[in-house]
């Protein structure tokens, strides 16, 4: 099983299917220098996933970390506090996660803004999303307004450019934005994060949103914790995960270009064996 993972994330260290998070030289180099790094000596065993290996790739791996602790650590959910939150990328690996863990969380309304109606559909039918945004196909702003008449309180951010603007825009005050990724801008000469429009920039400041970056590499001394609560979310299917398989490594570089064009629906995997 192999995972793909959308250009410019940070990079992650694999899990072994049953054992540890494997290392790279560099790592093992740090770890006798000093003490071990966050992520090392994390045990993870295959009831974690009910022998649903690829999991380990996504929701009960570095994604679904990256989901979760993204929330929990920039994200300011409270339950009882009425909150909206908007995901974008929101089909992706991590925000099909990240919506569904805000609703867990206490958020009242959660919409996701993707890139096709038939990813519209599964984030309403299938994750329990309150409603979803087609950014192609309709105008954002304007169907924020509809469907988040109590504007938006926390909004993860996958993609950043216009759709972010966007939803800024419909922000208020006190929010938090979640920067957990900018892929719309990763092949820019820019620097990250990208910087916003002025106008935005004004909004951010007069309605004193925050907007942290966010990283999951930095938060690995909560790793452990973080991946048996995912793993007990998904058992319990308290978290739904969707993926989009290919079979055969011969076949990765068509789930590479594929998952280049946004075609997966949650996390791209590709099938070497059982
Ligand atoms: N902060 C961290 O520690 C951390 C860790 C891992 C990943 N990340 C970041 O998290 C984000 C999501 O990663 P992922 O693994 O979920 O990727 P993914 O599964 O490939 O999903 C990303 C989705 O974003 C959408 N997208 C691509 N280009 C876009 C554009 N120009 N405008 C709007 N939407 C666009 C695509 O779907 P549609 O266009 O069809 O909607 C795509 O499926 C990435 O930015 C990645 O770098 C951050």
């Amino acid at each position: 099983m192999m995972a793909m993972t959308s250009p410019g994330s940070e990079a992650a260290p694999s899990p072994t299917p049953c054992g540890k998070f494997q290392h790279t030289e560099e790592d093992r180099g740090n770890e006798r220098e000093k003490d071990a790094p966050g992520y090392a000596g994390i045990h993870v065993d295959l009831q974690m996933v009910d022998g649903h290996l690829s999991y380990f790739l996504g929701a009960v791996g570095v994604t679904g970390l990256t989901a979760l602790l993204g929330v929990r650590e920039k994200g300011h959910v409270t339950k009882g506090a009425n909150q909206t939150m908007v995901v974008s990328g929101a089909a992706g690996a991590c925000g099909s996660l990240a919506g569904q863990i805000g609703r867990l969380d206490g958020c009242v309304r959660v919409v996701g803004i993707c890139g096709s109606d038939e990813k519209c559909k599964a984030l309403v039918e299938d994750l329990g999303f309150s409603a979803a945004v087609n950014y192609r196909g309709e105008d954002i702003s304007a169907r924020l307004q509809d469907i988040c008449p109590d504007g938006v309180d926390v909004y993860f951010d996958n993609v950043g450019g216009a759709v972010s603007e966007a939803v800024i825009e419909q922000m208020n005050k006190g929010g938090h934005v979640i920067l957990c990724g900018q892929i719309s801008q990763y092949n820019k000469d820019v620097p990250y994060p990208p910087p916003l429009s002025d106008k935005t920039q004004e909004i951010l400041q007069s309605r004193s949103i925050t907007r942290e970056r966010f990283m999951v590499l930095s938060y690995m001394s909560k790793a452990e914790a973080a991946l048996f609560e995912l793993s007990q979310l998904v058992k319990s299917a308290q978290i739904k995960v969707l993926e989009t398989v290919v079979n055969g490594i011969e076949n990765m570089g068509v789930a590479f270009c594929s998952m280049m064009r946004g075609g997966n629906i949650g996390k791209q995997i590709v099938k070497i064996s059982d």
